[in-house]
């Protein structure tokens, strides 16, 4: 069956009119999933909803601004919150990827509930939809990641979770977002933990710094390679990520031990697979300069990903 975009808002706006009875908040995160929710839930409930948005200190370059803009166009009840100190401190010294995962979602969730007292709100609203449950191990699959939007729930929460995108895949949800015109309907994925999954090992505030300017790069080489005809089509997701692997090279004369960084580039459709994109050589080429040029003291050497989804996942945690 054909999935049809309008059909669903509408039932979504009906369905969230009888559930979410009471002042709400929502955890917005500027992607596709949690501005749609949040629009949706908007559409039903107006000034009742709170969106919140969380500065985890592991968003990408400009990103903080971009959202909050986008936000005051769209018309929402906006609440932006700096806690990246916070984070950086609550993630010292954790190189485990699902413990990362695990507190960057309690915190999440602890920064709402503060939030959520002040606004008097009974309902958290989440923007989770079908494959971050079913890789967090709902039904009868293994899991395999604790997604941000479901591991890091506390038992002990006082909120009632309302998710009006659960049943959606990616390309179901950017569907609704053509339809409700908002202009994040071409906008990559992003995940939840932000860049602190693109660290590996110990996310500290140096170690995003050098991934959040690599992910610059690598967006900003392939948008310009689409405008000028180089490449036909954006990928679907494309970013760095920075190794927890060190090499040696050479700076001037002297021999140099530097960072490693790793090209990303997908084609998907749903998230649940994906194959690594051709990327022309001489894109590559420009990438890989840009940023040992740019963070010429601390990366030496750039790789490119070419595992597909399976036996990879798409981001490296
Ligand atoms: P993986 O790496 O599991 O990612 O192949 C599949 C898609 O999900 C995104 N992703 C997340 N999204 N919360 C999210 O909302 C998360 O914790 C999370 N982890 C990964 C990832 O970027 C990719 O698009």
């Amino acid at each position: 069956m054909i999935f049809d975009a309008k059909e669903f808002i509408q039932e979504a706006i009906e369905e969230t009119k009888k559930k979410v009875t009471g002042r709400a908040i929502i955890a917005c995160s500027g992607g596709v999933d949690s501005t749609v929710a949040a629009a949706i839930v908007n559409e039903a409930v107006g000034d009742q909803l709170t969106a919140v948005f969380v500065d985890t200190g592991y968003l990408r370059k400009g990103e903080a601004e971009e959202v909050r803009a986008m936000y005051a166009s769209i018309g929402l009840n906006l609440r932006f919150v700096d806690a990246s100190e916070e984070y950086y401190e609550a993630l010292a010294g954790v190189s485990d990827p699902e413990t990362k995962r695990k507190i960057i979602g309690e915190r999440f969730i602890r920064i709402f509930e503060r939030v959520a007292k002040e606004v008097d709100a009974d309902f958290l609203i989440q923007g989770t939809i079908a494959p971050d449950w079913i890789e967090s191990g709902g039904g009868a699959r293994d899991v395999i990641k604790s997604h941000h939007n479901v591991g890091g729930l506390p038992k002990d929460m006082a909120l009632t979770v309302y998710e009006p995108l659960r049943d959606l895949y990616k390309d179901e949800v950017r569907k609704v977002a053509r339809q409700l015109e908002l202009p994040i309907a071409e906008r990559q994925p992003f995940p939840g933990p932000g860049l602190a999954v693109r660290v590996l090992g110990e996310p500290t505030r140096e170690r995003t710094a050098i991934v959040r300017e690599a992910c610059a790069i690598v967006e900003e080489e392939l948008e310009k390679a689409v405008a000028s005809g180089e490449m036909t089509e954006l990928p679907w997701q494309y970013f760095a990520a920075l190794l927890p692997v060190r090499s040696v090279g050479v700076q001037g004369d002297l021999r140099a031990y530097g960072e490693t960084i790793a090209v990303r580039a997908v084609a998907s459709i749903d998230a649940m697979t994906a194959t690594h994109m051709r990327i022309p050589h001489s894109v590559l080429d420009r990438i890989s300069r840009r940023i040992t040029n740019k963070m010429k003291d601390q990366v030496n050497r750039v790789v490119y990903d070419i595992t597909d989804k399976p036996p990879g996942s798409i981001e490296w945690e």
